[in-house]
């Protein structure tokens, strides 16, 4: 079956190689710098105004990337009333109408590539690489959910019955759906979210990170312009005080949220505690990663995928390597290897395409960061990279520092820090087990050419995406359908063939002919 549901695959974004699409792409940033950015609340396709506060940039913490007039609790409100308003209509919408609608914005979001890399390079502090990517990702989304619209809501199932009676299947939307998502892939998180639940039939409330309102802001124009009816998304920019009060509302159908496992458990118990119908929760959040090096990997490929896997987006994704397990026979040889690797990065102003470490979010984010690489740097058995970031900004430099055992990493460190333990060679079941006890289940890497060592590690690990003698960050649309359960989230997995059925309701009707 083709998956994109017809002669397009993967999007196939900029190849930078290629001198004349490098400057193509180049004119197009370039023009993508101009016009101001300004984010406003959109209830019922008109954008309301009010005080407008500076978006400020992470690259250097001055430049203003642009304005927000961040929604009112009143404007969060309206949204719901005007999405609930919506909901009958845009579900009896035929799906290939809907379908057809996120053809057209995965269209117009490579149009605006030069827009939207400015956008994210200025906003969230992306490089080049990361930012292409991103813009793939979420034109991935919006193809392939519109070909899983076709297939999952198009066509009724029969069942077969006894004679004289007919049993048929149909889904339909629940009715308005809060999309809450994080700042660290503001572009294709914010539109995955929003393209399933409304593919789905539901209408859509959609409550961006506090700090990338930008980028979102320009997608929630695309989707209007791609045919989204206006009542049908509402865009309300704000922070958790409106992404809690959107999720208490009485007439919320169900929430789509990725972020942090605490606000996962709060939005879960605000749900639980309202009356009325139970209100499904599909929630994406973090992981303490691992991944597990034998003596028998091949050291260069470990480097390149360590490094890859920790250091990229300056480390800032839910799937990053965090803890890596190195077998105690091959550990010193490795670890230099990666520490010399890692100390080729190149850590700054990721609009420089040379650049490969950008800056974290913000100055919150770094400050939390550089406590731990403090405290670390005392209680570490050993620090073995320690490089250095520009002073301006929010930089943290790449790290890496030795524990002495899994159970000191007790937290997800969302940044370019990575930690590594020892193990030997007869212990890996306990290394599993201490794996697994940290209770997440995101992604986990494995670097060994020993095939029973692999499905070992398979068969114990029920991680939700688990990476075989490659990096383990990266996931494609409908190529590994992406997501993870326990502490890091309900599933379904993004980008699977399952994920839309999570915003629907099933109806079978039974009719005696
Ligand atoms: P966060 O949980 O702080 O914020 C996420 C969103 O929730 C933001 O829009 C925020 O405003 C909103 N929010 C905050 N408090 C809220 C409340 N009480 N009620 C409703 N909404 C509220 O997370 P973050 O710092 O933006 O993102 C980083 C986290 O996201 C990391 O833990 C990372 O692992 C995770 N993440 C997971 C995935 C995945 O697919 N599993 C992908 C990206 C990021
Ligand atoms: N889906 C993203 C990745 O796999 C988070 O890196």
């Amino acid at each position: 079956r083709d998956l994109f549901g017809g002669a397009r695959a993967n999007s196939q974004g900029v190849e930078l190689g290629d001198r004349a699409a490098l400057a193509a792409f180049a004119s197009a940033i370039e023009v993508g710098r101009s016009g101001a950015a300004l984010a406003r609340p959109v209830i019922g396709g008109r954008a309301r105004d009010g005080a407008a506060r500076d978006v400020t940039s992470p690259i250097d913490g001055r430049t203003v990337a642009g304005r927000v007039v961040e929604a009112s609790l009143e404007d969060s409100d309206a949204a719901m009333a005007t999405a609930h308003a919506a909901h009958p209509a845009w579900a009896a919408t035929p799906a290939a109408t809907r379908a057809a609608a996120l053809r057209r914005m995965g269209d117009l979001m490579e149009r605006d590539t030069g827009r939207l890399v400015h956008l994210m390079q200025v906003e969230a502090g992306k490089t080049v690489d990361d930012a292409l990517a991103e813009i793939r990702e979420a034109v991935d989304f919006c193809r392939y959910y519109a070909a899983e619209a076709e297939r999952v809501f198009g066509a009724p199932i029969d069942f077969p019955g006894p004679t004289g009676e007919t049993n048929r299947m149909t889904l339909r939307g629940r009715g308005v759906f809060v999309a809450i998502s994080p700042w660290n892939f503001p572009l294709a998180i914010f539109v995955g979210q929003i393209s399933a639940a409304l593919v789905a039939g539901n209408t859509v409330v959609a409550k961006p990170a506090e700090q990338t309102p930008l980028v979102a802001a320009h997608a929630t124009a695309l989707f209007l312009e791609a045919g989204i009816p206006a009542g049908a998304l509402a865009f309300v920019p704000g922070d958790g005080t409106i992404g809690a009060r959107l999720v208490a509302d009485p007439r919320v159908a169900g929430v789509v949220f990725t972020g942090s496992t605490e606000v996962a458990r709060i939005i879960n118990r605000t749900l639980a505690g309202k009356d009325g119908p139970i209100v499904p929760l599909i929630a994406e959040t973090g992981g303490i990663n691992a991944m597990i090096v034998d003596a028998t990997a091949l050291p260069e490929q470990v480097a390149d995928d360590v490094v890859m896997s920790a250091f990229r987006s300056a480390g800032q994704r839910c799937s990053a390597l965090r803890l890596l397990c190195v077998q105690a026979d091959v550990a010193d040889k490795m670890i230099e290897m990666i520490a010399g690797a890692a100390r080729e990065l190149k850590v700054g102003d990721p609009r420089d395409l040379s650049v490969q470490v950008g800056p974290v979010i913000d100055a919150e984010a770094k400050a939390t960061l550089v406590a731990h690489v403090e405290a670390t740097k005392a209680r570490a058995r050993r620090t073995h990279l320690a490089m250095q970031a520009p002073a301006e900004g929010t930089y943290v430099a790449p790290h890496l520092f030795e524990l002495g055992k899994p159970e000191d990493l007790g937290e997800e460190i969302f940044g370019p820090v990575l930690h590594v333990v020892r193990y030997e060679a007869g212990r890996l079941d306990a290394l599993l087990d201490a794996i697994d006890a940290k209770g997440y289940g995101l992604t986990l890497g494995v670097h060994s050419r020993i095939e029973a060592t692999i499905e070992k590690v398979v068969r114990r690990m029920t991680t939700g995406n688990v990476y075989v003698n490659r990096n383990m960050i990266g996931a494609v649309v409908g190529v590994q359908p992406f997501g993870g359960h326990g502490l890091s989230g309900t599933g379904p997995k993004a980008g699977g063939p399952h994920y839309l059925h999570r915003f629907a309701t099933e109806q079978v009707v039974t009719v005696n002919t």
